[in-house]
């Protein structure tokens, strides 16, 4: 057992398995969102939470901050859609699972879930990140991340950190991909943009994006393929088809498994780790709600991303790949 402490309880009010676990507290509080999703059963959330929080704990310590890693699973029943009653019933039995940890974990948004979201499960734990009158939604310091990211695996792939006229491929237009989208756009990037839901075509045209299926976008033959919706897409069965120079996205554990690391690197694919892609976040968070940062300041922060990245693909800072 690598964990500090799993916490699994069926919520009083909702019914719902509620999965908080804590990976670490060595550098501190351990940090990591609350994940509301559909899951085939609450082993699977628990799978999935133990992997994300062990992530957490890596994505603090390379984002430099002083914080360790946890993870909130709330396991839905797959394919259930809950009303505005069960989701806030969910949202205040998950808040008393994290109130019982006594400040050992503090949560935040992720998949599923988002500032208003925060704001419930505060009407019973103080250990919440981003409320809605606090640093609020951390998808565009997530998406500024990535674009500090991507301007490191240019300069390393290409010899260029400019990212004026490079292609990608970017699969998912959720929180963090729109985000991104606007700000490549703006860069003069050309953009591949898929995502599962067809009614986003129009968001992604506005920005001047090429609409393609998801399994086009996935095996494009673009500069870097950026991956920002669920995790899990690089496997033995992908790995073959892609057509990418590199990869580079703010999606949590993007390998099924780290010997999948080996394959992209023997097709001479560039693998960014998204545990130091994705850490534009917390970063904004913690700067902003515990450090007292400026708005500005948390962009230095963030941007900061692509000097660790820079160090960790050259060779000077080992990530353990899971
Ligand atoms: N979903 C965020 C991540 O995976 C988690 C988070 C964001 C936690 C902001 C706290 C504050 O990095």
């Amino acid at each position: 057992m690598n964990h500090e402490r799993i916490v699994i309880e069926r919520g009083r009010r909702s019914g719902f398995p509620i999965i908080v676990a804590v990976h670490s507290t060595s550098r501190g509080q351990a940090i990591g969102g609350c994940r509301m999703k559909g899951y085939a059963g609450w082993r699977d959330g628990l799978a999935d939470a133990l992997r994300l929080s062990t992530a957490m704990t890596a994505k603090s310590a390379l984002a430099g901050l002083p914080h360790g890693g946890g993870k909130t699973v709330v396991a839905l029943p797959a394919g259930r859609i809950l009303d505005a009653g069960e989701r806030r019933d969910a949202l205040l039995d998950t808040g008393d699972v994290i109130a019982g940890l006594n400040g050992a974990y503090a949560t935040g948004p992720d998949v599923g879930t988002g500032p208003a979201d925060m704001d419930v499960i505060a009407e019973r734990t103080p250990h919440v990140f981003c409320r809605t009158d606090k640093s609020g939604d951390p998808s565009e310091g997530t998406a500024a991340g990535v674009v500090a990211a991507l301007r490191a695996v240019c300069a390393h792939r290409f010899g260029s950190a400019d990212l004026a006229g490079r292609s990608f491929a970017v699969l998912g237009l959720g929180h963090v991909g729109a985000h991104l989208v606007r700000m490549l756009a703006e860069l003069h990037a050309k953009l591949l943009v898929s995502d599962i839901n067809p009614a986003l075509r129009t968001v992604a045209e506005a920005h001047g994006a090429t609409w393609t299926s998801p399994d086009e976008c996935l095996t494009a033959e673009v500069d870097v393929l950026v991956p920002a919706a669920l995790g899990g897409l690089l496997t033995p069965a992908t790995v073959p088809v892609l057509r990418c120079a590199a990869i580079a996205g703010p999606a949590n554990n993007q390998l099924d498994g780290p010997s999948t690391a080996g394959l992209l690197r023997d097709r001479g694919i560039l693998f960014a780790p998204d545990i130091v892609v994705s850490a534009g976040g917390i970063i904004h968070a913690i700067e902003i709600e515990l450090h007292g940062a400026t708005p500005a300041q948390a962009t230095r922060r963030i941007d900061s991303i692509e000097d660790t990245l820079g160090k960790v693909l050259n060779g000077h800072l080992a990530v353990s790949l899971q």
